[in-house]
């Protein structure tokens, strides 16, 4: 089976491809859903022995992410009826980062996660993406070989990390107004107020990868109010931001505020920054009445992952990040980031 992308196509014979990559369309949203959520589900059944009630523990991946970078999201369609597999890429400015990729389970092993996966690199060519990642099982050495043949290389592990929040704790603010920084929420803004901001944020990406900019999931976070973008400040000087999903329709588990991206400046890079924004969310989470706080770290930043052992979080599972491109293994281990590429 052959595929080829938005556009018909004829095999050798003169026929219809059985299966077409193309990308996703609007009506296309909920199956997508349900692919990525069987396919998940299966696969975790089989290396877990029992199937997750929820594969992505409520989760969500799909409607945002289309909407915050619909050319990078592509579904494989058998004969132009079924939806049987799909990819989700999105371009951070410089950074382009696919994921996740599911074919349901009876369609694998017959070319149609490679050619998904050729179309995301077709998307990130068009857009000029000079690094690319993605996180897959460390365990698997299909996953492995897979993205082997588009040239990712595997690098360190993102450990995904949670803290379960204590009820009688303090108060919130109490702890944050403790260190020397403020906390302000982006969607507390004015309006004319945002785009100041996100020049701002993207100062600080650009300064740990060159032309890194995380900007499209501060304004989808945003728009949708899918949780909220904590600026950690000094004054006028911006020291840190955080995007952070509250649970629903983000990609927050149930229960869990979720921290999909935070960094400090590393112009400013202190562990007692990163000591006070981790607060500021737990603050938050107190807030909202979550459960829990979960936040993922790639292990070259070490410090990073030691503050938030120190901090009390804890390691749920890890993941292998494996990346291609320019400076593939830019990051520093003393840069206070947490990021996550699922
Ligand atoms: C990962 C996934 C998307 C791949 O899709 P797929 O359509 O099965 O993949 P393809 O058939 O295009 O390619 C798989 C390749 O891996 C190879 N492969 C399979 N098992 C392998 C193994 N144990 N060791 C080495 N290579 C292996 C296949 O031979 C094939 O290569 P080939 O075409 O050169 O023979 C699919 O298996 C899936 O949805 N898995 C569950 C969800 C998931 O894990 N998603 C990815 C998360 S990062």
């Amino acid at each position: 089976m052959r595929a080829t992308v938005d556009r018909a196509g004829l095999d050798p014979q003169g026929r219809l491809p059985k299966v077409q990559v193309r990308r996703v369309r609007k009506g296309d949203l909920s199956r997508v859903k349900d692919v990525l959520e069987q396919t998940f589900g299966d696969f975790l059944e089989r290396q877990l022995g029992t199937r997750p009630r929820q594969a992505f523990g409520g989760a969500q991946y799909v409607h945002h992410r289309w909407l915050m970078e619909p050319w990078g999201c592509f579904v494989a369609e058998e004969d132009n009826a079924k939806i049987v597999g799909t990819a989700l890429a999105v371009a951070w400015g410089s950074v382009g980062l696919l994921g996740p990729v599911a074919v349901l389970t009876n369609y694998q092993n017959q070319t149609i996660g490679q050619q998904l996966i050729r179309a995301t690199q077709e998307f990130f060519d068009e857009n000029k993406t000079t690094l690319q990642g993605v996180m897959t099982y460390p365990t698997s050495p299909k996953h492995l070989a897979l993205y082997h043949k588009f040239g990712y290389r595997p690098k360190a592990l993102t450990a995904l990390m949670s803290r379960v929040l204590d009820r009688n704790a303090p108060r919130p603010a109490t702890k944050l107004a403790r260190g020397p920084l403020a906390v302000r929420r982006f969607s507390q803004l004015e309006e004319t107020k945002k785009k100041a901001g996100l020049a701002r944020v993207h100062r600080i990406t650009n300064a740990l990868y060159r032309g890194l900019d995380v900007a499209k999931e501060v304004e989808i976070v945003d728009g949708l109010a899918l949780g909220d973008t904590l600026l950690l400040e000094r004054g006028r000087d911006l020291v840190g931001f955080a995007v952070v999903h509250t649970p629903g329709v983000s990609e927050a588990p149930f229960g869990t505020l979720y921290v999909k991206y935070m960094a400090v400046d590393p112009a400013q890079k202190r562990v007692e920054h990163l000591e006070q924004f981790v607060a500021a969310v737990e603050d938050l989470g107190h807030e909202l009445g979550v459960q829990r706080v979960a936040l993922p770290v790639y292990l070259r930043y070490w410090l990073a992952y030691s503050t938030l052992v120190r901090c009390g979080y804890q390691v749920d599972f890890t993941m292998l990040r494996m990346q291609k491109g320019k400076q593939e293994d830019y990051e520093d281990p003393t840069h206070l980031v947490l990021d996550d590429w699922r």
